[in-house]
């Protein structure tokens, strides 16, 4: 069972990330589910992960993968049921495992009742200002497009509301107004309805974008941190052992300003160490390391650094130069269709060539780095990609069990499934699976098992300087 009085988890945590549709379909329909979530759950026990983070999984017509919610309080139905989210939530509890999700509050998709109700009310209403309207496309000029590979404006032009609307990522998420406190205490009564559930974290995606001013670049603004505070209080007063997880893709003093003192969010990756781990690599040099940990600050005693190899989104390289960005393009990236956005959509053993000692050098330094680490599923056992896939899907194929059909995930038809496996003959489920990996005393598998038991077993590595 977890232990509610231990406030400070997820400082000792070791998480496990992951897609429920990508992991186990226990119906056999071709996606992953909670039930078969659930069925795995002892796997990720025994790999030593304390903690598993659940991408979105709400109603969505998952055009971002399901970072495009169309209602907060419910299950995808191709994952199944509440009542299976509970069962797993529950399951996961009895076997010690927190579970953090996924808050999504800076945009909903356009099919989302608020937007549908804002879109078709009175300009001015309550109901129209849930979103950020305007009548040119002009406004907030100095913020950056992000998804800049598809699009090519923060305004979209909304013909029922005859006016352009705001949005950060692709166009059909619309950002929420957070100017209007009616969104702020909606967001709130999603989070409480979710934490009252038992989740133990939420992870705040695209968090530095919640407010926009003119003249600035609408990122990191005081105003955004007034909102934080708010939601943190909210936390403290009710859930006091629950956990908040910044998405910031900013620089660490930026970053850091997500702790506020102590009173904003407890956790935030640290997105700049990622690809400077890399960087060092290629260079053969550890100046890019220790560099950028030294351009690091000190955080609030109860605040916590998230660190991480790789995710389920492209690679990002926005927190480097120009100069090095183009660098580890060319040696990370040479064929251009791993490209994306401002970054690389390969997995862990792809980028490193599969060497197994790059392979065990990058996470021995990402287990023994101030911080708490993040393992993005499938790359315990070193699986690949698959970047002839649209978007980032090449690195969300299902997870690779077995070499039987589908690699062990699912037994429908093999045209049936959410992402085909991957089935090369390095990378696919007949030479990379965890059933081969757990029999043999030398895998990948067993030397992550091993790695993830020393760390635990020190606790200077989650607490010490
Ligand atoms: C960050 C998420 O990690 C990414 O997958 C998503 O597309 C954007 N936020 C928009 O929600």
């Amino acid at each position: 069972m977890i232990d509610r009085n231990d406030l400070q988890w997820y400082r000792d945590a070791i998480i496990y990330q992951l897609h429920v549709k990508s992991y186990f379909d226990a119906d056999n329909d071709g996606v992953g589910d909670f039930a078969g979530l659930t069925q795995k759950l002892d796997y990720i026990k025994d790999l030593g992960a304390t903690a598993v983070w659940v991408m979105p999984f709400y109603p969505s017509p998952l055009r971002d993968d399901g970072y495009d919610i169309s209602y907060y309080r419910g299950i995808n139905p191709a994952y199944g049921s509440l009542r299976d989210f509970k069962r797993f939530l529950r399951e996961a509890h009895e076997r010690g495992l927190r579970v953090i999700t996924e808050l999504v509050i800076n945009h909903t998709s356009d099919q989302h009742p608020w937007f549908k109700r804002a879109r078709a009310a009175k300009p001015g209403s309550a109901a129209r200002n849930f979103y950020v309207w305007a009548s040119t496309d002009k406004g907030y000029k100095d913020a950056p497009v992000i998804f800049l590979d598809t699009e090519k404006s923060n305004w979209t032009w909304d013909e029922q509301a005859k006016a352009f609307y705001w949005h950060r990522f692709y166009a059909h998420q619309p950002d929420l107004n957070f100017d209007n406190p009616r969104v702020l205490q909606a967001v709130l009564d999603v989070m409480a309805y979710w934490l009252d559930m038992g989740v133990d974290g939420l992870r705040l995606d695209a968090v530095p974008y919640l407010i926009e001013r003119e003249g600035t670049n609408c990122e990191n603004l005081a105003e955004t941190h007034a909102v934080i505070k708010k939601i943190r209080a909210a936390v403290d007063a009710r859930y006091p052992d629950r956990m908040l997880l910044a998405e910031a893709n900013l620089w660490p003093e930026e970053t850091a300003q997500y702790f506020g003192d102590g009173d904003e969010c407890h956790m935030a990756f640290h997105f700049p160490l990622m690809p400077r781990i890399y960087m060092a690599l290629a260079q053969e040099d550890r100046h890019p390391i220790t560099d950028i940990m030294r351009q690091t600050p000190e955080i609030p005693d109860s605040a916590q650094w998230a660190i991480f190899l790789r995710n389920h989104d492209e690679m990002t390289l926005a927190m480097v130069t120009g100069t090095e960005r183009d660098y580890l393009w060319s040696f990370y990236a040479a064929d251009p269709r791993a490209r994306i956005n401002l970054g690389i959509r390969r997995r862990l053993a792809p980028l490193l060539e599969n060497d197994r000692r790059k392979i065990e050098l990058l996470n021995s330094l990402l287990f023994s780095f101030p911080g708490t680490p993040v393992v993005y599923y499938g790359d315990e056992i070193g699986m690949g990609d698959n970047i002839y896939l649209g978007d980032r899907d090449g690195v969300r194929t299902p997870m690779q069990w077995s070499l039987d059909r589908n690699g062990g995930f699912s037994r429908a038809d093999p045209a049936k499934l959410f992402l085909p496996a991957i089935q090369d003959p390095v990378y696919g489920f007949s030479a990379v699976n965890v059933e081969a990996q757990l029999a043999s005393p030398s895998s990948l598998s067993t030397w992550m098992r091993r790695i993830i038991a020393v760390r635990r077993s020190h606790v200077s590595f989650g607490r010490g300087s």
